[in-house]
C-alpha cells in the first residue's frame, strides 16, 4: 500500500461528538509522514481543543475567517492551494448544506469553495438527519460537484439511536486517502473518452429521429473516470445533464458529429461507447420545413458505427474499448454477438425491458461480458455506484 510521506492534507474538523476521532485520524496521518494543517469550526471547538489538535499535528490550527494574523501568514486561498487534498472529518449536516449551496460564511466553507483540490467528506450525524431528504439532496449535489464521500457507517450512535450516520473509523478514512493517491499516481496521464446520450437525425430543420436515451449512465462513468484522475472527454448527444469543469464536455447532435468529434479526440487509453447512436439517418435532409402531404416516406441510410470503426482501427484503437448493449431479450446472446462483431474488449449489457433500470432511471443493473467469455454482474444500484465499480475494474485492467 502507498505511503503518504510528504503529502499535505488540510483537515477540517466540524462540530460533533465524532470530532474526538479526528485526533486519532491526525495521529495516523502523522505516523504516515503527512503534513497537516487544521481548520477547526466554531462548533468543532466545542468538542476538541485547538491545543490538543496542534500538539498532535505539530502545526497551527486555523479558526477565524477574519483573522489579521492568519491572513498575513496564510490566507484562505493559500490554505487551499497549500494542500494536496482537503479532508472534512467529521462533516456535519450544517457544513454539508453550506458546501452544497456554495455558502462561505466561515473559514471552512470559504476554503472549500475556493479550493482547486480534491475534497473528501466524512459525514457524521444522527440517522434521521442523515436520512432527511434535504441532507440527501445536499449529498447528491456534493457528488455532482466531485466531492468524494467516505461513509457514513451504520451502527450505534452517541445519541443512543441506531442507524446510518456514524463517521467512518480513522483507519478506514486513511485507507481511502491512500487508494486515492495510489490511483491518481498511476492514472495521471491516462486519457478516457466516453460517448453518451442519444443522437438526433434531422428530417428537416424542425423534425428529427431520436431515441429515449437519457445519457445518465455515460455521464456517471465520465464523472467516475475523472474522479480517479483520468483526463476525461465526454462526447454527448442532447441531454439536460451537467458535469463540472474537470471533464472536457463536447456537445453534439448527430451521429456524424459524434463520430467526427470522437476521431478528433483520439488517441485515448480507454474509450467507452455508451451513447445510443441512431443506427439510421435521413438520406436527404430537407433544408426547409416539409409541408404536410397525404403520404410521406423517408429514405434512411446507415450511420457509421463509431464503436465498430474505432475498435477495428489499426492505429487509433484504445487499449480498452467498451461497448454497450441495451436489450429487451436474449441479453447474453446479443451481448456476445456485439462483442465479437464489433471487436470490443467488454460489452456492458442491461435489460431495458425492466422499467426500474430502464432509460431514464437513476438505477441500473448490468452484466459485463469479456472477450474471454467470462461474465461479471453489477447488481441493482445507483448509476453512480455502478460507474465507480466499473472504473475500478477499468483501472485493474489497465494496471
Ligand atoms: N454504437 C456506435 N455507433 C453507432 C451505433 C452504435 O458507437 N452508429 C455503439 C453504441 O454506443 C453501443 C453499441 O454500439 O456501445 C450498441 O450496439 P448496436 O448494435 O448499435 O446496438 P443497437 O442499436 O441496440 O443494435 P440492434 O438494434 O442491432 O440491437
Amino acid at each position: 500500500m502507498i505511503n503518504l510521506n510528504n503529502k499535505k492534507i488540510l483537515l477540517i474538523i466540524c462540530g460533533g461528538i465524532a470530532a474526538y476521532k479526528s485526533l486519532e485520524l491526525i495521529r495516523l496521518l502523522k505516523k504516515d509522514g503527512v503534513s497537516i494543517k487544521t481548520i477547526l469550526t466554531k462548533s468543532g471547538a466545542e468538542f476538541v481543543t485547538p491545543l490538543s489538535i496542534s500538539s498532535l499535528s505539530q502545526s497551527k490550527v486555523y479558526q477565524d475567517l477574519f483573522s489579521i494574523e492568519n491572513e498575513a501568514e496564510m490566507d484562505h486561498i493559500s490554505l487551499s492551494r497549500w494542500a494536496d487534498l482537503i479532508l472534512i472529518a467529521p462533516a456535519t449536516a450544517n457544513t454539508i448544506s453550506k458546501l452544497a449551496n456554495g455558502s462561505s460564511d466561515d473559514l471552512a466553507s470559504t476554503v472549500a469553495l475556493a479550493s482547486n483540490k480534491k475534497i473528501f467528506v466524512a459525514p457524521a450525524m444522527n440517522v434521521r438527519m442523515w436520512e432527511h431528504q434535504s441532507t440527501q439532496q445536499n449529498i447528491a449535489k456534493l457528488k455532482a460537484y466531485n466531492y468524494e464521500l467516505i461513509g457514513p457507517e451504520i451502527g450505534d450512535m452517541a445519541c443512543g439511536e441506531y442507524g446510518k450516520g456514524k463517521m467512518s473509523e480513522p483507519n478506514e478514512i486513511v485507507n481511502k486517502i491512500k487508494i486515492h493517491f495510489k490511483n491518481s499516481k498511476v492514472k495521471n496521464k491516462l486519457k478516457a473518452i466516453v460517448t453518451a446520450g442519444p443522437t438526433k437525425e434531422y428530417i428537416d430543420p424542425v423534425r428529427y429521429l431520436s431515441n429515449k436515451s437519457s445519457g445518465k449512465q455515460g455521464y456517471e462513468i465520465a464523472k467516475s473516470l475523472s474522479k480517479k484522475g483520468f483526463e476525461t472527454t465526454l462526447i454527448s448527444g442532447p441531454t439536460n445533464l451537467v458535469v463540472n469543469n474537470d471533464i472536457n464536455l463536447i456537445k453534439v447532435e448527430t451521429a456524424e458529429e459524434m463520430f467526427q468529434s470522437t476521431l478528433k479526440n483520439l488517441p485515448a487509453d480507454v474509450a467507452i461507447f455508451s451513447a445510443a447512436v441512431c443506427d439510421y439517418k435521413v438520406k436527404k435532409t430537407s433544408k426547409i420545413k416539409i409541408k404536410k402531404q397525404d403520404e410521406m416516406s423517408l429514405e434512411l441510410e446507415r450511420n457509421v458505427d463509431i464503436l465498430d470503426y474505432v475498435s477495428n482501427h489499426n492505429s487509433l484503437r484504445p487499449n480498452l474499448v467498451v461497448g454497450f448493449a441495451a436489450e429487451t431479450n436474449d441479453l447474453e446472446n446479443y451481448a456476445n454477438k456485439k462483442l465479437d462483431e464489433k471487436n470490443c474488449d467488454w460489452i456492458i449489457a442491461n435489460d431495458v425491458s425492466n422499467k426500474s433500470i430502464g432509460f431514464n432511471s437513476d438505477f441500473n443493473e448490468v452484466s459485463i461480458f469479456f472477450k474471454d467469455k467470462k461474465k461479471d454482474t453489477l447488481k441493482y444500484k445507483s448509476k453512480s455506484e455502478i460507474s465507480d465499480e466499473l472504473v475500478e475494474k477499468i483501472i485493474d485492467h489497465l494496471n
